[in-house]
């Protein structure tokens, strides 16, 4: 059964670790993070962007399909669906849709409507049992057509959305979505510090996580980032692994035609880029 958010984070925050969102995009990538989280025993976030809820034909198709994997793979350990950088219009459909947890980021919108529109999202999603996040301070890169600018948020603006009842908060702290560039300053943990001390118990949200460094990873940990998102780096494990298959010629000798012996490298290849991703966390043996 899918369960909020709230409670996994809470424990990580108060542990010192962090759940890993790894973001999905099809069958393969839903079942070979589910299957991570089990063999670990790891609670885990799936990350749905609105994009991939489109290409995956609409929300209420990837309920449908992560709840029957549960049940089917016998999956025990918490798994949360999680709307990525929701939309408002995107927030309401996953909470109509049977998510339980949604990103709501209002980080493009002036201070006073991010505000607004999360509190009244903030009520939505607790009337139903599901978990919600903030953004203030957009986070740079692109990502499925968001488009951040990698700014450092205010941390007085972090305190106001923080007080709305928000579940957890993403916030800019020089993180960029995609790949870092090399003359990446690297993530500013004074802000992060200031943004802590002023939201105290509550998890932080680190996205971006592709390719930060590992001793910033657990520098972020340490200054209270409970969750950590992953998205670029799967796909470019899958894309390397699908590619180097194809290229060795498998795909004709070894029946590799087949989608299923086709996929079956990227498959792995994810599963091993989220073990990595979790035991780096520290959320091994957390479930
Ligand atoms: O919201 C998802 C992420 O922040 C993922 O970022 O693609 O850089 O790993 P990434
Ligand atoms: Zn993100």
């Amino acid at each position: 059964m899918l369960v909020s958010a709230t409670e996994m984070l809470n424990k990580a925050k108060a542990g010192h670790y962090a759940v890993g969102q790894f973001n999905i995009n099809n069958l393969e990538w839903t079942k070979a993070i589910l299957q991570t989280a089990q063999e670990l025993n790891s609670p885990v976030i799936l990350g749905v962007s609105e994009g991939a809820g489109k290409y995956m034909t609409g929300y209420k198709t990837v309920v449908g399909m992560v709840n029957g994997m549960l049940e089917e793979l016998n999956i025990t350990v918490p798994v949360a669906l999680h709307l990525d950088h929701g939309s408002y219009d995107g927030c309401y459909k996953c909470l109509e849709a049977g998510f339980s947890s949604i990103m709501f980021d209002g980080s493009h919108y002036p201070i006073d409507e991010n505000v607004e529109k999360t509190t009244e999202l903030v009520k939505a999603a607790h009337e139903k049992g599901v978990s919600i996040e903030a953004e203030v301070g957009a986070i740079g890169g692109e990502e499925d057509g968001v488009i951040g600018m990698g700014e450092c948020a205010d941390p007085n603006e972090c305190k106001r959305i923080a007080d709305l009842g928000v579940d957890f908060l993403a916030a800019g702290i020089g993180n960029i979505h995609g790949k870092y560039p090399a003359n990446w300053k690297g993530l500013s943990f004074e802000t992060l510090d200031a943004i802590q001390q002023l939201t105290g118990d509550l998890p932080l949200v680190l996205h971006g996580g592709t390719g930060i460094p590992a001793d910033m990873i657990k520098k972020a940990i340490a200054l209270g980032v409970a969750k950590i998102n992953v998205n670029t780096e799967c796909q470019l494990a899958f894309a390397a692994a699908t590619r180097k298959y194809i290229e060795e010629g498998k795909d004709e000798q070894g029946k590799g035609y087949d989608p299923r012996k086709l996929l079956a490298p990227g498959f792995e290849a994810i599963k091993a880029t989220v073990k990595e991703k979790m035991e780096l966390f520290g959320s091994v043996d957390k479930a």
